[in-house]
């Protein structure tokens, strides 16, 4: 009997050995698939966007890179319209109606030219008025065949009017041929900028091209602002580090200052993946106005400002914003976006909040080129011959539409590529490249 037991006790004893050896060695299996899903998860989601990672940054060649070969105050910052003369009197609108009935008579009679001038009447009375914004862009759609510009309005009249019947139906037929067109133009930059990587950095047509962009480039970021450096003055300024007569001593630390603030990006910034932060954006705005207002430089305003009609917030609320702003410089939901968009959005938002009390434009610009250049994409030139395009895309993106500003931004960039792979290409290609966007502005002098 009590051997029976013993037995029994015994038997139990290895039946439970087994069980938890059978039990560990479950668990140990297991966790070794989960562990490996787990890190398979994590590592797959901490991927960096495949846009940042495959591309060799841009390069900048400038002066020090020895190769072979009326100022205008009005003009002085990025103005911002924000709130245009909102209040239409009565008798404005009733005019205004007035002429888009008779556009539309017009219309039926055959008479477009006719019917448009009438519109664009009505609209200069009532600049939101939902009936005449559609009105205006299915004229344009059909007249001119323009539907960017009728996809605009037509997005325009549903900002102030959301449901508004007729300008929903035009939008829809337009919204997809629109987006598509969108996509065509990153796609053919895209291709284009796949054909500069190509090109070897030695080579001496590419260089020469860099370098010449990179004087341009620097003549147009502050020529928008309204300094009157021509081209070649700005180049001997760089070059010679010798004062130009007849010019103020603000123009010549505008480009010194600009020249710095570009090198630095380049030394430090662009060979440095993700993470984009407030300081980076003090820094470089300590270069941009460091010789003009060392005071002011690299620090926040401490005043309101008012940059036309625009009302940047109020200095207690920049710090906030701004670092609100860097989380969305660095958010993956950001980094998954288009590198031209990313830019073009980035310096969109960073004007808007205006942080400076000078040297914003400037500083936006730069950042932007510095999320191209870490893509792969050179810097592009704004030409300041289109200071007014840039400025009435940018008040558009006020009013609620972004599209018209990052359409113009990869604008900028598709030309800035063409005259690189034009400047590398041709057989002419030991001549000085031609990348002058404005010849009567830069001959002038
Ligand atoms: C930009 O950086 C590259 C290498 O990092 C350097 O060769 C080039 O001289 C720099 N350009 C300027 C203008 O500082
Ligand atoms: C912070 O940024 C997010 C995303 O860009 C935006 O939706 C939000 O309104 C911002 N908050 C403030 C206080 O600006």
């Amino acid at each position: 009997m009590k051997c029976l037991a013993l037995k029994l006790i015994h038997t139990h004893g290895i039946i439970h050995k087994y069980y938890f050896i059978i039990l560990v060695f479950l668990i140990g299996a297991l966790s070794s698939i989960f562990f490996n899903k787990f890190w398979n998860y994590v590592s797959n989601n901490t991927k960096q966007p495949k846009n940042l990672i495959v591309r060799r940054p841009f390069s900048i060649i400038g002066s020090d890179d020895h190769e072979i070969f009326d100022y205008d105050k009005s003009a002085h910052e990025l103005i911002i319209r924000e709130t245009e003369v909102d209040v239409v009197s009565d008798q404005d609108n009733v005019e205004a109606l007035m002429s888009l009935l008779a556009a539309n008579e017009m219309k039926a009679m055959g008479k477009g030219e006719k019917a448009l001038k009438l519109i664009e009447h009505g609209i200069a009375l009532a600049p939101k008025n939902p009936d005449l914004l559609n009105g205006y862009g299915e004229l344009i759609e059909t007249l001119r065949d323009d539907i960017l510009t009728a996809d605009q309005m037509y997005f325009q009249a549903l900002i102030h009017s959301p449901n508004h019947k007729a300008a929903l139906i035009n939008r829809k037929r337009t919204q997809l041929i629109v987006d598509d067109m969108d996509w065509q133009q990153l796609k053919r930059i895209d291709e284009k900028r796949d054909m500069m990587a190509s090109i070897s950095d030695s080579n001496i047509a590419l260089r020469r091209a860099k370098k010449e962009a990179y004087f341009q480039h620097i003549y147009h970021t502050v020529g928008i602002e309204g300094n009157r450096m021509s081209l070649s003055e700005t180049r001997s300024i760089l070059e010679t580090r010798m004062a130009i007569g007849g010019r103020s001593i603000a123009e010549h630390n505008e480009i010194i200052g600009l020249e710095a603030a570009l090198k630095y990006i380049n030394a430090t910034l662009i060979n440095r993946l993700g993470a984009i932060s407030v300081d980076d954006i003090l820094e470089i705005h300590k270069r941009v106005m460091g010789f003009v207002d060392p005071l002011e430089s690299g620090v926040f305003r401490q005043t309101q400002v008012f940059v036309g009609g625009h009302v940047p917030p109020g200095p207690s609320h920049i710090g906030t914003l701004m670092d609100n702003f860097s989380r969305w410089l660095n958010s993956e939901s950001t980094l998954r976006l288009h590198p031209v968009r990313f830019s073009a959005l980035a310096h969109y938002k960073l004007v808007h909040i205006h942080p400076f009390t000078d040297g914003n434009g400037r500083t936006s610009r730069l950042l932007m080129n510095m999320i191209l250049m870490q893509a792969g994409y050179p810097p592009i030139i704004i030409p300041k011959g289109e200071r007014h395009k840039y400025y009435r895309t940018l008040e558009f993106a006020n009013k609620g539409d972004i599209r018209p500003f990052l359409r113009f931004i990869a604008e900028c960039t598709e030309r800035t590529l063409n005259q690189f792979l034009l400047s590398t290409t041709t057989e002419f290609s030991t001549d000085i490249p031609e990348l002058d966007y404005d010849n009567i502005i830069i001959n002038e002098s």
